[in-house]
């Protein structure tokens, strides 16, 4: 029994797999693409929202080095990513990682994992489009009434669930809706779509960055590190270190890259390329934001839900016209942070389908548009459900937790697989053995800890979910125990 617990599925028959292009996913991403799929779904709510919030709560103008240690600790984990995403260029990300590495029971619990990375993040990010959409029509005196935008649900650690007298979040579910048919029509479309709002996304951060730079008040820096007040986390470097465990939401994204390695034309070069070519990309731009937002403004003002706007407005009239542009810049950001979840979620839903864990039904591909059009569909609404009904808070540090369990794994695996399969293909190497992987785990393992009980309740329970969906159906289905059995 455990030694079929930890049946693993065999490289060469997952490369086999990949080759059936008939049938299969259609390969039409390069690595431009990856690239920018990459920047699509890692920069959003993250750089939008949180990083003012964690400035002016956690950090202040040091929020800079906290962008540099997440940054840091997300390179370790890109680096196993890229080595996996290159030596099994196949759909289902980690969970096809860990089913080649360390058995179908670990490959499970991430692949139902991941859905709190994917699924969950998409609905997130949408709340937070939801935000922005509502203060970008209040500027132009349409009044999106509460009711009809907001959660009707809330948390409170000491008072529990509550609810809030709003009915649903109309705009949040919108979104999802429109990014989920999006993707029912077909990648390339999707890629296109995605390489747009990238590109108006970008501008926007360049325009602040570039313009930001002549209102720098040096003064708004110092003291760089603000003193601690005597409690862990409020500035000081506890603070710089909270403040990097709740900016880590703004990295998440990168690892979507290797969601859709089945459709890209050359996975082995191209899949490291969109990995860490995204995470650089990203984190440069944060930490210059980071930068000039602390020094146009005082980390006081920052705890608003349109910080980069607050920065703009306390410039002066002299970059008032950037003002609605980085509304739209984040709107749009935010639509492709929810597209490229959107997009990831149903090729693990897809891959897991195909080994028999989840109902073959979820492995339908479309006969016109080559899109696991069904998982999409299961994806976007169950997505829509959660974004109308739950607050962003809540939302966000599941996301975290999760991607971060997933990176911990993927770390391990790297490590095991070194070891255990030393003579395996690896078109790109983590380098500096055995130090890279192990600090990625330890590193996301530590950004663990630092999130509330609560969350790692939620966590658990989730956990608990899908052990008795695997023990009750997924094992009974398992192709690989299928064959298993038949060739003993
Ligand atoms: N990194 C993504 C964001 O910031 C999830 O929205």
């Amino acid at each position: 029994m455990s030694k079929e617990l930890l049946s693993t599925k065999s490289i060469d028959v997952l490369m086999k797999e990949t080759t059936d292009t008939e049938h299969g996913l259609k390969r039409t991403l390069g690595p431009l693409n990856l690239t920018t799929l990459g920047v699509g779904a890692i920069i959003g709510a993250g750089i939008f929202v949180l990083t003012g919030q964690a400035a002016a709560q956690y950090a202040g103008p040091a929020i800079v080095l906290s962008f540099v240690i997440s940054g840091i600790a997300c390179a370790f984990a890109g680096l196993c990513y890229a080595e996996f995403a290159s030596m099994i260029p196949i759909a289902g990300s980690a969970y096809t990682y860990a089913y080649a590495t360390l058995g179908e029971l670990i490959a499970w619990i991430i692949g139902w994992d991941l859905i709190l990375e994917y699924l969950f993040g998409a609905s997130t990010v949408a709340v937070g489009w939801s935000g922005y959409v509502v203060s970008f029509f209040k500027d132009f005196g349409i009044n999106i009434p509460a009711y009809f935008s907001s959660a009707p649900i809330a948390f409170d650690s000491k008072l529990g669930w509550q609810m809030t007298g709003a009915f649903l979040n109309f705009p949040a579910m919108f979104i999802v809706a429109l990014m989920t048919a999006l993707l029912v029509i077909g990648i390339k479309e999707s890629a296109g779509f995605n390489n747009i709002i990238v590109i108006i996304k970008v501008s926007v951060i360049l325009l602040f960055i570039g313009f930001g730079i002549a209102f720098i008040h040096h003064s708004n820096w110092v003291p760089f590190i603000p003193k601690n007040t005597g409690e862990f986390g409020q500035f000081g470097w506890s603070g710089i270190f909270r403040g990097a465990g709740v900016i880590f939401f703004a990295y998440i994204g990168f690892d979507a890259v290797s969601t859709a390695a089945q459709e890209a034309k050359n996975p082995q070069k191209d899949m490291p390329i969109g990995i860490l070519g995204s995470l650089s990309v990203s984190t440069i731009l944060y930490i210059l934001v980071a930068l000039v937002l602390t020094g146009v403004v005082s980390y006081k003002q920052l705890l608003v839900p349109d910080p980069m706007a607050v920065g703009v407005d306390a410039a002066g009239p002299g970059l008032f016209w950037l003002r609605p542009l980085i509304k739209i810049g984040a709107i749009a950001g935010l639509s492709s942070v929810v597209l490229v979840m959107l997009l990831g979620q149903p090729r693990i839903f897809y891959s897991m389908a195909k080994d028999g864990l989840l109902p073959e039904k979820f492995a339908t591909v479309h006969p016109k548009f080559r899109t696991p059009y069904i998982t999409t569909i299961v994806t976007g609404t169950v997505a829509m459900i959660i974004a109308g009904l739950f607050p962003i808070g809540i939302l966000g540090e599941l996301v975290s937790i999760g991607t971060l369990l997933a990176f911990v794994i993927v770390c391990i695996g790297v490590l095991v697989l070194r070891y255990t399969k030393p003579d395996l293909h690896r078109p790109f190497k983590t380098p500096f053995l055995p130090w890279v992987p192990i600090l990625g785990a330890v590193g996301s393992g530590a950004e663990m800890a630092a999130l509330p009980g609560d969350t790692w309740l939620r966590l658990i329970i989730w956990m608990i979910i899908g052990l008795l969906i695997y023990f009750f159906y997924s094992r009974h289905h398992s192709k690989v125990r299928a064959a298993l059995h038949s060739s003993n």
